[in-house]
């Protein structure tokens, strides 16, 4: 057999073997990967988010260390690479994501951005542990989140 007509016959039987266990897209493996990566960074915003927002509420006992440990979290996990996590044609499956950030991409990155410098100058401000600050600086964060929620996220 000719080697060409060996890949041939290799793919048929790979494209077999996926119909076999059901799934349509050679991608979908990679797609399901992408989306787990994207809201897995989103659960870990929310995480410190949520921490920091129970301590300002006195829902949880105020401790600064601890607070700035999340401020500090949260700004690096906002600096990682996030938009790797949105590539285009992504807007399928199991998310929230809104087509229009591929519409107008410039605007989403702009969005992240806007967080990226609150959870920095959060990060900062939590490091001197000036409570009202803290409060002022989770605020700004927090409409950081939902800025970029109102626009693109079901
Ligand atoms: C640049 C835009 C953007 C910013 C900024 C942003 N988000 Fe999101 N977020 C999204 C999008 C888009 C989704 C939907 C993702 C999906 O379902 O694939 C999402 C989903 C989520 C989810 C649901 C995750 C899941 O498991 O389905 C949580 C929780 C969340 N975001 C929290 C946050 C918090 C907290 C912040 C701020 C610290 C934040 N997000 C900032 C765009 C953003």
């Amino acid at each position: 057999m000719s080697e060409i007509v060996k890949r041939i016959n290799l793919s048929l039987v790979g494209a077999g073997l996926l119909c076999a266990f059901g799934v349509q897209s050679v991608n979908a493996g990679e797609l399901e990967r992408t989306l787990e990566y994207r809201q897995g960074l989103m659960n870990v915003f929310s995480w410190n988010m949520k921490a920091m927002g129970a301590m300002m509420k006195g829902k949880q006992p105020y401790d600064a260390a601890a607070f700035a440990r999340h401020a500090d979290d949260l700004a690096k996990a906002a600096s990682l690479d996030i938009l790797a996590g949105f590539p285009e044609d992504s807007d399928k499956g199991e998310t929230d994501a809104l087509p229009d950030i591929w519409l107008d991409f410039e605007g989403f990155t702009a969005k992240l951005e806007t967080l990226r410098e609150a959870s920095q100058k959060l990060s900062e401000v939590a490091a001197k542990g000036d409570k009202k600050a803290m409060g002022e600086a989770l605020g700004k964060t927090g409409k950081a989140c939902k800025g970029c929620h109102e626009s693109f996220k079901n």
